[in-house]
């Protein structure tokens, strides 16, 4: 029985969501990072990497805005990206995984990659979108809550939690205004059989 909360690396999880979700073994993985999703020498699925940065591994170095895939040839799309605002700029991390100048920004490009995220997969193809929940000028940004908005072209399927850690209670925590986020998400959203038309669309400043 796979549970929604997922216990295990990164490969790990991508690999029992894959087995649990995936119609077959294409998949592309838009934001291959370091290409952690990927066991070292697993054949199990025919991954092509993508990322915006020129990262070891990858097959093209472009932006999930503009694939550069025919259409309808993968039956899994992954979509890993930066969550880090621009405050964390010399951050470890940010060498690591990149930036985006802010969470709205980052909404945006979303939404122009839902199209072609649509577009690459088959019809019965899955995107799986790994996010966490941040604070950004001391509000909390839903972003679990807002991706379904933004990716129209694609229904919400399936949610699993991944604990990162547990944290003691500490006793300090006057200045605090939110719980630190200590888990993050993978969601498995369908490709609808159409893409809606306008009229559907979410105003995104609603949900900010
Ligand atoms: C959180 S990291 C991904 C980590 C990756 N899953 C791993 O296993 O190492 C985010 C990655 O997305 C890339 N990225 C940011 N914006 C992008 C875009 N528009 N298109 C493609 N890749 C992008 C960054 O360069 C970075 O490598």
């Amino acid at each position: 029985m796979i549970g929604s909360v997922l216990v295990g690396s990164n490969a790990q999880i991508v690999d029992v969501i894959l087995n649990l979700h995936s119609a077959g073994y294409r998949v592309l993985d838009t934001t291959w990072g370091k290409g952690n999703f990927w066991m070292p020498h697993q054949e199990r699925w025919q991954v092509v990497g993508l990322d915006i940065e020129g990262r070891p591994g990858i097959l093209a170095r472009a932006s999930y805005e503009a694939l550069p895939f025919k259409d309808r040839v993968f039956d899994a799309v992954i979509c890993d990206p930066p969550f880090l605002g621009s405050g964390g700029k010399n951050g470890l991390m940010v060498g690591k995984y990149g930036i985006n100048t802010s969470m709205k920004a980052l909404f945006i490009s979303l939404q122009r990659g839902d199209g072609e995220f649509y577009r690459v997969l088959k019809p019965r193809g899955i995107l799986l979108f790994k996010c966490m929940d941040t604070v950004e000028g001391r509000r909390h940004v839903w972003t679990h809550i807002i991706a379904p908005s933004l990716f129209r072209s694609f229904r919400l399927r399936d949610l699993f939690i991944r604990p990162n850690g547990v944290t003691a209670i500490a006793w300090n925590w006057a200045n605090q205004t939110h719980a630190k986020a200590m888990h993050t998400y993978f969601m498995v959203f369908g490709r609808r059989k159409q893409r809606p038309g306008p009229a559907l669309a979410a105003p995104l400043m609603t949900l900010l």
